[in-house]
């Protein structure tokens, strides 16, 4: 075994020496690997009651109000971080000083990495779908609870991982602030290939954190094998622009291990089962369906 695999079988995914597992995009009558409907042969666990991403129906959420504003801690920190592809995805790692609290969460989690989820030719990639919407991307910002030191120890715990998910949109307007980010992807075309990029702030591409109080809430799993049910789930309503060419240039520049062009990584939506989606969003229908119901009581006594 070289020793970059063992370092990723140690660190980054053990599951990664298990088996072969890929993304729909990559299975081919030359590279028969299990793609995600057969996840579950290699990870029971893929199989499990409480799979993730799932479809968001929104008018099926309930509110919850302990859902407060989530409070970001090192977010607008200046730090130098490292990329590395690592097969199947680009992972961002982040420094332990990125914490968030607060918004309904039992405990602080700190920052272990990013990545993001895309598609092929500016098609959808996103992993969680809203009424059915698939968006360009999703960027999935990962914390463990303080007291773990790896993610691996975390999974343990069926509320020790908090991951924050964003969608992207189309902008007309490119977005400069994911330039860097773009640009290290460029840097990274290989499995193993690893870069820096300096300067880097998480609010950068997130714009602005003001714009994230609300969102939507559901205890599910980690999206690729093992499937590890241990994720607490956070999505965002606020989108962040990407313009077209931006996005064009994201899916074209990496590859997968196998060489093949690293597009399409997302698993499909998986089914909610019993589990409840909360958001933090008090109904505005609610409102507007109490005033409907007050003016055809209204008129019922001919008082309109
Ligand atoms: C980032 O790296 C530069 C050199 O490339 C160094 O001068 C600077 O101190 C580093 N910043 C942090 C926060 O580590
Ligand atoms: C997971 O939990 C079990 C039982 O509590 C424990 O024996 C095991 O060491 C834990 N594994 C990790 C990686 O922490
Ligand atoms: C990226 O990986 C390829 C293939 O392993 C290697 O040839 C190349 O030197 C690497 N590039 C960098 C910048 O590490
Ligand atoms: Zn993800």
């Amino acid at each position: 075994m070289s020793s970059t695999l063992l370092i990723s079988c140690l660190f980054l995914a053990p599951y990664l020496c298990l088996g072969q597992w890929c993304y729909q995009s990559q299975y081919s009558c030359d590279d028969k690997c299990k793609e995600p409907r057969q996840w579950v042969l290699d990870f029971p666990v893929c199989g499990g009651q409480s799979q993730s991403p799932i479809n968001i129906i929104t008018r099926k959420v309930q509110y919850d109000p302990s859902l407060t504003p989530i409070m970001f801690e090192g977010y607008t920190d200046v730090m130098n971080i490292t990329v590395n592809n690592v097969g199947y995805a680009a992972v961002f790692s982040l420094p332990p000083s990125v914490r968030i609290s607060g918004g309904g969460l039992p405990d602080t989690y700190k920052a272990v990495q990013f990545h993001i989820h895309w598609g092929s030719n500016c098609g959808p990639g996103s992993e969680h779908t809203v009424d059915g919407e698939q968006y360009p991307m999703e960027v999935h910002i990962v914390h463990i609870k303080e007291k773990y030191n790896t993610l691996m120890e975390a999974m343990n715990d069926t509320v020790g991982v908090a991951a924050l998910g964003f969608f992207f949109e189309i902008s007309p307007r490119e977005n400069k602030q994911l330039n860097k980010i773009i640009d290290a992807l460029g840097r990274v075309r290989y499995n193993g290939n690893s870069t820096e990029i300096p300067g880097f702030q998480l609010v950068d591409f997130l714009i602005s954190l003001e714009n994230f109080s609300s969102y939507y809430r559901y205890a599910g799993s980690l999206t690729t094998p093992g499937c590890n049910e241990a994720i607490i789930w956070t999505l965002f309503q606020q989108s962040i622009p990407v313009s077209q060419e931006q996005l064009a240039v994201i899916t074209q520049q990496m590859l997968f291990s196998t060489g093949m062009p690293m597009i399409d990584i997302f698993r499909p939506v998986l089914s909610l089962n019993s589990r409840i989606v909360y958001t933090s969003q008090a109904c505005p229908c609610v409102l507007s369906g109490l005033i409907t119901l007050l003016l055809g009581l209204l008129s019922v006594f001919e008082l309109v």
